[in-house]
């Protein structure tokens, strides 16, 4: 069988991305069409050898189309994935807009693909943050046992999508010029807040909008969406999680610091690198006597997730840390959208 596509978002950083995973992927293509805002109709695009021309999206670009990939913010998916839905369609959404319905299911292939076969047309792909972090820590769940994370992010610009990136580097020669960032600083931290900043030569600890709680938005989807992942209950108190997210100043590829406690107390560090590095999707850096732990400019481009500076914390025994980097529009994107897609092909829920 071979699937008609549709990529919603085509033209932005995820949507190029996810043009470029599915051409490399299993999935046996009929079609493809490309979707975006009316802006960007006309536009040429290529998958494969083909030109295709990119349309405007409404709800009849749904008619005929077996699969979308969507990652064109969440209003639009909330406006046209349960259009898609209806014309028969399988949607796997890189948005937030339906991460937390209970019946969709929010998944990492390598962690929780049984989850798929309760789907009702929607998947949703877990925050970029998120997915890496997931990467990382389940072998150490299944084998250990998690009782509570500690996570500090550096995420990259690219995850507030591709105006973003060029607005960075439009701030960075606006300070090699000695002239003023401020001007340049439109999107960042987020969207739609009233302030913005320069990130170029800065941090930003704030990424989404900031809640009445004390944490962002984002720092509070880490949280719900860990729990939802690792224990199909976004409010459980099995594992306790607490976030920090942070903006730095890095076109592409999410840094993590994460500090985790076990409840198999005897376990060690090897054992934990062991298993970490066992996991499919999981390359382990992790030589400090010759300098190699990863780095985002080394991880930009590839679907792995990279594990390192694993080590224990001597004060408090079943506690360690790692430093966890991955490309955040790959895994923590287009490619963990295209591999569900992939997995949902193979276990035929489309
Ligand atoms: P467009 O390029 O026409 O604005 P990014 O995450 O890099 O900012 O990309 C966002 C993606 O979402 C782009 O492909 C953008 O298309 C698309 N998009 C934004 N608004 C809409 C809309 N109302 N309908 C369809 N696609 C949209």
């Amino acid at each position: 069988r071979e699937y008609n596509v549709a990529i919603l978002g085509a033209t932005g950083a995820v949507g190029r991305r996810m043009i470029e995973q599915l051409e490399q992927s299993s999935i046996p293509v009929k079609s493809v069409k490309l979707l975006a805002s009316a802006r960007s109709a006309g536009k040429k695009l290529k998958f494969k050898d083909q030109e295709l021309i990119v349309e405007e999206t409404t709800p009849e670009s749904f008619e005929g189309i077996d699969l979308v990939l969507s990652s064109a913010g969440g209003s639009v998916s909330k406006k046209f994935l349960p259009e898609a839905v209806k014309r028969g369609a399988v949607c796997v959404d890189n948005t937030s807009a339906f991460r937390m319905d209970e019946d969709v299911p929010l998944v990492v292939p390598e962690v929780n693909s049984e989850q798929l076969k309760h789907h009702h047309g929607i998947i949703a792909n877990p925050n970029c943050s998120t997915i890496q972090m997931m990467m990382a820590l389940e072998p150490v769940r299944k084998k250990f046992g998690l009782k509570q994370i500690i996570v500090s992010t550096y995420q990259a610009a690219s995850g507030a999508g591709q105006a973003a990136i060029e607005e960075l580097k439009k701030e960075a020669q606006a300070y090699l010029d000695g002239k003023d960032m401020q001007a340049d600083a439109k999107i960042l931290p987020t969207k739609g807040d009233k302030k913005h900043y320069p990130l170029a030569f800065n941090l930003l600890p704030q990424i989404d909008v900031l809640e009445d709680n004390g944490y962002s938005h984002e720092e509070w989807k880490m949280i719900h969406e860990t729990k939802k992942i690792m224990l199909n209950d976004m409010n459980s108190q099995d594992i306790k999680v607490t976030t920090t997210c942070v903006r730095v100043p890095v076109p592409i590829s999410h840094g993590e610091s994460i500090y985790f406690t076990v409840e198999d107390e005897n376990a060690t560090t090897d054992e934990i690198r062991k298993a970490i590095a066992n996991f499919s999707g999981n390359v382990v850096e992790d030589d400090i006597k010759n300098q190699i732990y990863p780095q985002p400019i080394n991880a930009e481009g590839k679907r792995e997730t990279f594990i390192g500076r694993i080590r224990p914390d001597y004060e408090n025994k079943g506690a360690f840390n790692m430093w966890v980097v991955s490309d955040n529009l790959l895994k923590g994107a287009a490619w963990n959208t295209v591999e569900i897609a992939e997995y949902l092909v193979k276990m035929d829920l489309i």
